[in-house]
C-alpha cells in the first residue's frame, strides 16, 4: 500500500508518517518511508541523529542512474535524457518490488531499526530541495524520483510505503498525488487546518484519489466536533496532543505513545488495509500525468514527442503482485 502524508506546515505530517511507520514495522510489515519534504525531517523523526540524517543518500542525485535502471531495455524510451518522472513503465521496463534488489533499496535506502525483533525500516529521502526544484518546470525535480519510484513500484499485501510530503498544494502540481492508495491529509482542528482540507478534497476528487482526514493536537471533545463540522465523514480518526510526542522531540527515548494515539494509528491503519487495489487505474493516472506534461513542457523539454513512449500493451495487470 502507498500512503502519503499531506496537510497544512506544521500540522504534524512528519510526526505522524513517523509514528505510522514505527507502528506498521512494530506488527511485522516491510515499511520503505520516504521524506520527500523541502526540510528533511523525518530520518529526526525516526530517531536517527543528526550524523545519520546528514549522511542519507539524496534520491534526487542519483536520477539518471535510477532510469537507466528503470527503462532496462525499454525501446521506447531512448536514453535516461528521454525520460520524466511521468514516464510510465512499458514492455522491457523494469518493475521494483518493495524492499528488491535494484538501486532504489539498496544504494539509497538505510535500515532504520525502530524495535527490536521489528524488520528494520527502509529509509529513502529527496534530499533537501534548492531554488532550482522550485520551478514549475519540475524537470530535475527531486520528488521526480519518488514518482519514477511509485510508477514503478508493486506493492503486495504486508508491504507500505510511507511518504512525508512537502505542505500545501505543491503535491498536486504533477501526478504524484495519484500514485497513493491513500491520502491522508492531517489537519489541525483550526479554520486553516480545516481550510487545506477543502482545497485537498477538490483537487482529490477530481482526480478519483482517496483521503481521508486525520486530526491532530486534538484536546477534547469541542476539536473533534469542530473537525466533524467541517470535514464530515473523511475523518478517519485523530491524534491528541501529545505529551509523548513532546518527550520525543526532547530527546527521550523511553517513551509509550498514549493508548488514545496508539488506537488512532491502529484505525489508520485498518482503514489503509481494506483500500482495493486498482492497477488498472494506476497506470491509466499515471498515462493521463505523462500526457499532460508531455503537452505542458516534457516534450520542449527533450526535444522529443513523449507519448511515443507510452506502451499501449502494457496494461495495470503487468503490476499485479505474483
Ligand atoms: N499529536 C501531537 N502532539 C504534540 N505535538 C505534536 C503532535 N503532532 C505534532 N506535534 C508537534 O508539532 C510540531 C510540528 O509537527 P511536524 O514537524 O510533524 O509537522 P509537519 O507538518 O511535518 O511540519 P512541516 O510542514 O514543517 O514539515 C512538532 O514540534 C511536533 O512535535
Ligand atoms: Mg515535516
Amino acid at each position: 500500500m502507498k500512503i502519503a502524508f499531506v496537510g497544512k506546515g506544521g500540522s504534524g505530517k512528519t510526526t505522524l508518517s513517523a509514528l505510522f511507520v514505527r507502528h506498521l514495522a512494530l506488527r511485522g510489515r516491510q515499511v520503505v518511508a520516504i521524506d520527500a519534504d523541502i526540510n528533511q525531517h523525518l530520518g529526526a523523526a525516526l530517531g536517527l541523529d543528526e550524523h545519520q540524517t546528514a549522511a542519507l543518500p539524496s534520491m534526487g542525485e542519483h536520477l539518471s542512474e535510477l532510469k537507466d535502471y528503470l527503462r532496462g531495455d525499454n525501446p521506447r524510451i531512448t536514453s535516461s535524457a528521454a525520460m520524466v518522472k511521468t514516464t510510465p513503465p512499458g514492455a522491457g521496463s523494469r518493475l521494483l518490488r518493495v524492499g528488491g534488489d535494484d538501486p532504489f533499496h539498496t544504494k539509497l535506502a538505510t535500515e532504520v531499526r525502530v524495535g527490536a525483533g521489528s524488520p528494520d525500516v527502509a529509509l529513502m529521502a529527496t534530499g533537501p530541495f534548492t531554488e532550482d526544484d522550485l520551478g514549475v518546470a519540475c524537470y530535475h525535480s527531486k520528488t521526480g524520483a519518488v514518482e519514477l519510484y511509485l510508477n514503478h513500484l508493486v506493492d503486495g499485501p504486508g508491504e507500505y510505503v510511507v511518504v512525508d510530503m512537502t505542505a500545501g498544494a505543491d503535491t498536486f502540481a504533477s501526478g504524484l498525488f495519484t500514485r497513493f492508495d491513500l491520502l491522508v491529509l492531517v489537519a489541525e482542528p483550526t479554520w486553516k487546518g480545516v481550510g487545506v482540507y477543502r482545497q485537498y478534497v477538490d483537487y482529490a476528487a477530481d482526480y478519483d484519489v482517496a483521503i481521508s482526514v486525520v486530526g491532530n493536537k486534538v484536546h477534547g471533545e469541542g476539536d473533534v466536533a469542530y473537525l466533524r463540522e467541517h470535514v464530515g465523514g473523511d475523518l478517519l480518526t485523530w491524534m491528541e496532543h501529545s505529551a509523548a510526542v513532546r518527550a520525543l522531540e526532547q530527546g527521550r527515548g523511553d517513551v509509550t505513545l498514549e493508548a488514545s494515539n496508539e488506537a488512532a494509528l491502529a484505525c489508520l491503519l485498518d482503514a489503509v488495509d481494506v483500500r482495493p487495489k486498482d492497477w488498472p487505474k494506476f497506470h491509466r493516472q499515471a498515462v493521463e500525468f505523462h500526457v499532460k506534461n508531455a503537452r505542458s513542457w516534457a516534450n520542449r523539454a527533450v526535444g522529443e514527442d513523449l507519448e511515443a513512449q507510452i506502451d499501449p500493451d502494457f496494461t495495470g495487470e503487468a503490476y499485479r503482485p505474483q
